[in-house]
């Protein structure tokens, strides 16, 4: 697949191994394996509650593990200490479920918004030229100094989207980026993954219920299933595997 080009499989810049989170007795992921490679897209895809968010909060430290090998671009999560995690964070860009835009703010002043906290990462690049350069990149220079209240549901996304670039992450998590959108808005979006992750060589997981969005941008699909890596393969290999589990998500 010519897709597959910019992957480099002898890099792993997640590496997920034996991952156990249980939130009392409800044990969300119990001995779950994932790489994810430089360049590669990976859809996860798995039954509401099946602990997809949770697999990226824990990715990302937002959630404590309890057991299991996390490495993000080679630092072991849950052995950073606060600074080091936030460090971290300004790689890897988390695109949360819905678009999670302030109100009360401009989308410049959405954007400035994560700037301000990792000021050390792009301290070289005057404010404004990233605030520019992030908006031209989802395709909004336009909407620059609109308010969140007058952008419709895709150029929410777009603006979140831009919000997550504007780090010029290495890695993108995105939670369920389709979500909540018309079809047509929908492929776009996916079409806009693909592309970045053309322009920017990101490795990136999407989190998806929309199996279009999954064969749109996925190098790789995982189904997320009892809390394990149920199955992996393409798009093609998955959609023909005769498991009742996996049929499911093909209905
Ligand atoms: N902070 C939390 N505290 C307790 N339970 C949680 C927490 N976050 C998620 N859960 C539980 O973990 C399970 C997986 O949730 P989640 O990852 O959000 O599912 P989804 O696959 O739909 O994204 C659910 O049963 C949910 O109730
Ligand atoms: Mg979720």
């Amino acid at each position: 697949m010519e897709k597959d080009f910019n992957i480099n499989r002898s890099q792993p810049v997640i590496e997920i191994l034996d991952l156990r989170k249980s939130f009392g007795s409800n044990h969300v992921l119990q001995g779950f394996d994932l790489n994810v490679f430089a360049g590669e897209n990976v859809a996860v895809m798995g039954k509401s509650g099946s602990g997809k968010s949770v697999l990226i909060k824990c990715i990302i430290g937002l959630l404590p593990i309890d057991k299991g090998r996390l490495v993000v671009l080679g630092e072991s999560v849950p052995d950073l200490d606060h600074h080091k995690l936030d460090v971290l964070r300004a790689d890897v860009g988390f695109q949360f479920q819905g678009s999670a835009l302030y109100d009360s703010m401009t989308v410049r002043e959405n954007l400035e918004f994560p700037l301000r906290r990792h000021r050390d990462k792009l301290s070289g690049i005057p404010v404004d030229d990233l605030v520019l350069e992030s908006l031209e990149n989802v395709g909004l220079a336009h909407a620059i100094n609109m308010m969140p209240s007058e952008l419709s549901g895709g150029m929410k996304k777009r603006v979140a989207l831009a919000r997550t670039l504007i780090m010029r992450p290495k890695i993108i998590l995105y939670d369920e980026p389709t979500s909540g959108l018309d079809p047509v808005t929908g492929k776009e979006i996916s079409m806009l993954i693909n592309e970045i992750q053309q322009r920017f060589n990101t490795a990136a997981i999407i989190i998806t219920h929309d199996l279009g969005c999954a064969k749109v941008t996925s190098n790789r699909m995982v189904i997320l299933h009892e809390g394990k890596n149920y199955a992996e393969g393409t798009y093609e290999e998955i959609s023909h595997l005769n498991d009742k589990s996996v049929k499911a998500f093909f209905i």
